[in-house]
C-alpha cells in the first residue's frame, strides 16, 4: 500500500478555533515517519487551501455554509485521486464536516469498482444534525446526515447524481456520548447502528468492535472516520468539543488493532484535532501512536484473525 497524506487545514465547520493547525502538528508528531517504520510508503500531498474562516453566525441554520461546500469540493476531488491511483488517502483534518468530501468521494469509488462499503464513525458525537435540529448551526454536527442525504444539495451531491451518498446500513458509529434531543429522534428515526458509551460499558470494547466489523470480508472498502473527541478527554485534551467518559488507552488500542486485523482499511479522516487546546502535542502524538496500530503494530505476532463465519 502506499498512504496520500491530504492535509486540511481549516475550521470552518467547528465551533471553536484551531482545528485548521492540525495537519502540521500531526506532521509534527511524526506521523510520516511511523508509518514508513512500518514498511509503509507515504506521499505527503501537502495541504489543501480553502477559503478562509470569516467567523460568522449561522445563516438560515447553517454557518459557513458556502465555505463549507468549496472546502468539501476539494477535499472531495483530492480524496477521488488518491483512491483511482490505489493508495490509501487519510485525510488530516480539519474539523469533522469535512469528512463528507472525503466519504463521498470514498462511495463514488466503492460504486465504481462494485465493491462494498463499510464506514466506521468513531466520535463522541452522532454528527446528525440537520438545519432543522441542530443547536449551533456548526457544520461538523452534520456530516453523517449529509452524507445520507439530510442537508443542502452542495453537500449531499457532491459525488454527483441525486442518490445519497451513504445508506444508514452502511455505517456504524462507536463511542457516541452526546446526542442533541432533536438529533436524537432522527438517529432512531433513520436506524442507525450505534454503539454508544453504554454499549461499550456494558458489553466492552471487543465485543462492540465485532458488531461493527460483521459482514466485513475480502469485498468490502473500510473507512474509517476518527474524531479524536472519541478518545476520553483525559488522553485526548487537543479536541474543540471535548465530552468525558470516551475510551481510555487501551481500548482505544484494541479498537485499532482490531480494524487492523480486519485487513480492509482503505481509507482513513483523522479529525478535530485542535492543538491551540492541546498540551505540548500531545492529542497528535497519541493519535500517531493509534495510527501505527491501525497499520499493524503490535505487541507480539497474533494468528490472524478468523475467518468471517458465512
Ligand atoms: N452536536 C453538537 C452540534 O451539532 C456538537 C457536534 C460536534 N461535532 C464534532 N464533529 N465535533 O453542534
Ligand atoms: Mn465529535
Ligand atoms: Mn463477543
Ligand atoms: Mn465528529
Amino acid at each position: 500500500t502506499c498512504i496520500s497524506l491530504i492535509g486540511a487545514p481549516t475550521d470552518i465547520g467547528a465551533s471553536v478555533r484551531g482545528a485548521s493547525m492540525g495537519p502540521e502538528a500531526m506532521r509534527v508528531a511524526g506521523l510520516q515517519a511511523a508509518l514508513e517504520q512500518r514498511g509503509l510508503r507515504v506521499l505527503d500531498q501537502g495541504n489543501l487551501a480553502g477559503p478562509a474562516n470569516p467567523d460568522l453566525p449561522a445563516q438560515g441554520g447553517y454557518r459557513h455554509l458556502a465555505q463549507v461546500i468549496a472546502w468539501n469540493q476539494r477535499v472531495h476531488e483530492a480524496v477521488l485521486a488518491e483512491l483511482r491511483q490505489d493508495r490509501l488517502p487519510l485525510l488530516l483534518g480539519g474539523d469533522h464536516c469535512l469528512a463528507i468530501g472525503s466519504i463521498s468521494a470514498v462511495a463514488l469509488h466503492c460504486r465504481e469498482r462494485g465493491r462494498r462499503l463499510r464506514v466506521l464513525w468513531l466520535d463522541a458525537h452522532a454528527d446528525f444534525n440537520t438545519r432543522e435540529l441542530t443547536p449551533s448551526g456548526n457544520m461538523h454536527g452534520m456530516p453523517v446526515a449529509c452524507l445520507c442525504g439530510l442537508g443542502p444539495p452542495g453537500l449531499t451531491r457532491l459525488g454527483g447524481g441525486d442518490a445519497p451518498a451513504l445508506q444508514p446500513g452502511q455505517l456504524r458509529q462507536l463511542g457516541i456520548r452526546s446526542v442533541d434531543p432533536g438529533e436524537k429522534r432522527l438517529v432512531h428515526e433513520q436506524g442507525l447502528e450505534v454503539y454508544d458509551m453504554r454499549y461499550i460499558d456494558e458489553h466492552g470494547m471487543r465485543h462492540a468492535m465485532e458488531q461493527a466489523l460483521l459482514g466485513v470480508d475480502a469485498d468490502t472498502h473500510l473507512h474509517l472516520s476518527l474524531d479524536l473527541d472519541f478518545l476520553d478527554p483525559e488522553i485526548a485534551p487537543g479536541v474543540g468539543t471535548p465530552v468525558r467518559g470516551g475510551p481510555n488507552y487501551r481500548e482505544a488500542q484494541l479498537c485499532m488493532e482490531m480494524i487492523a486485523d480486519s485487513g480492509r482499511l482503505a481509507s482513513l479522516d483523522l479529525m478535530e484535532l485542535n492543538p491551540a487546546l492541546d498540551l505540548r502535542n500531545r492529542s497528535a502524538r497519541l493519535a500517531v501512536d493509534l495510527i501505527e496500530s491501525l497499520f499493524g503494530k503490535s505487541t507480539l505476532m497474533r494468528p490472524r484473525a478468523r475467518a468471517e463465519a458465512g
